[in-house]
């Protein structure tokens, strides 16, 4: 991580209400610039939904949220409306993820996955193509999409399955190929969702590598939430820990391993708190 780096995600007092449940309750945290930075806590804890607060997905019902110093979403207060950019202005802004249930082209090849999401950062209109314009700019672009994607297939390696049906992949590598078609998006910031979900322990030992890779290759910023403690431990700056919304505990690996409201709370009834099928 660049120490002193500046702040590229900030949440001050994030809430949000579900009915009468608060699924995120007064969460407050800042991410800078090139950190590796964990979410985490038992099942229901509110990881998801702070994920869908930051990219838009939900509406916050409080609290502010800042994205490279401009405010992204903001509760109504008294006097105040409710300030929230759509999910596509964000994703324009900077920031893309991937999901805990894996969402794919699933009858599409592992490159067409890839190349597609290419597309999505290109600046030339989806209507160019389908005129056949002739310029050079679509051609010279089109070539340099057609790089990038195997260039992201490589860094996730998945060249060898390039052809193969992404419905038809391990379900580990479906979870790169999500990866790939986030950084198509030439984020700023990522967020990972459960990105080990389903992985050996070899396959998390190579996803551990790649994030620190891609966070290098990139000059990206990381938020990740993850149920595997290794990966966490091992690949995180720092780490902030949520219990029924709340926020519990933030620090090191080392510093929030050794909090014994962590340990009380989530690490020592880890067993518990992981989804069946996910070890
Ligand atoms: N759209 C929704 N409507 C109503 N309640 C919701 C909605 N989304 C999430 N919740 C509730 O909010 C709480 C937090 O859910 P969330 O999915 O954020 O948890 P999580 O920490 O990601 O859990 P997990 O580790 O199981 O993925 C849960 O009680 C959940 O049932
Ligand atoms: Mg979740």
């Amino acid at each position: 991580m660049k120490s002193g780096g500046k702040e590229v995600l900030k949440l001050e007092h994030a809430t949000k209400q579900f009915g009468g449940l608060t699924a995120v309750d007064d969460v407050t945290f800042t991410i800078r610039e090139g950190e590796i930075f964990g979410l985490i806590g038992p099942n229901g804890a509110g990881k998801t939904t702070i994920f869908n607060l930051i990219n838009g997905v939900y509406a916050l019902s409080g609290g502010k949220i800042l994205f490279d110093g401009k405010t992204i979403a903001e509760g109504a207060a008294e006097g105040r409306k409710a300030l929230q950019l759509k999910p596509f202005q964000i994703a324009q802004m900077g920031i893309t993820r991937t999901f805990q249930n894996i969402r794919l082209f699933k009858n599409l090849s592992v490159y067409d996955n890839v190349l597609i999401a290419c597309h999505r950062s290109a600046n030339y209109s989806l209507f160019e193509p389908l005129l056949r314009l002739k310029g050079t700019r679509f051609s010279k672009q089109e070539k340099a999409l057609k790089h990038k994607a195997e260039d992201l297939l490589d860094l996730m390696g998945l060249t060898f399955y390039r052809d193969v049906i992404s419905v038809n992949l391990p379900y580990g590598l479906q979870r790169k190929l999500e990866i790939a078609r986030a950084l198509a998006l030439d984020p700023k910031l990522l967020l990972l969702d459960e990105p080990a979900a389903g992985m050996n322990p070899e396959e998390t030992d190579s996803l551990m590598q790649m994030i620190r890779s891609i966070r290098d290759k990139f000059d990206l910023t990381v938020l990740i939430i993850e149920h595997h403690m290794d990966l966490i431990m091992g690949v995180c700056d720092r780490i902030h820990v949520l219990n029924f919304g709340k926020s519990l505990a933030e620090g090191t690996p080392s510093q929030v391993q050794s909090s014994p409201a962590v340990i009380e709370a989530y690490l020592g009834a880890q067993d518990g708190c992981v989804k069946e099928g996910e070890r």
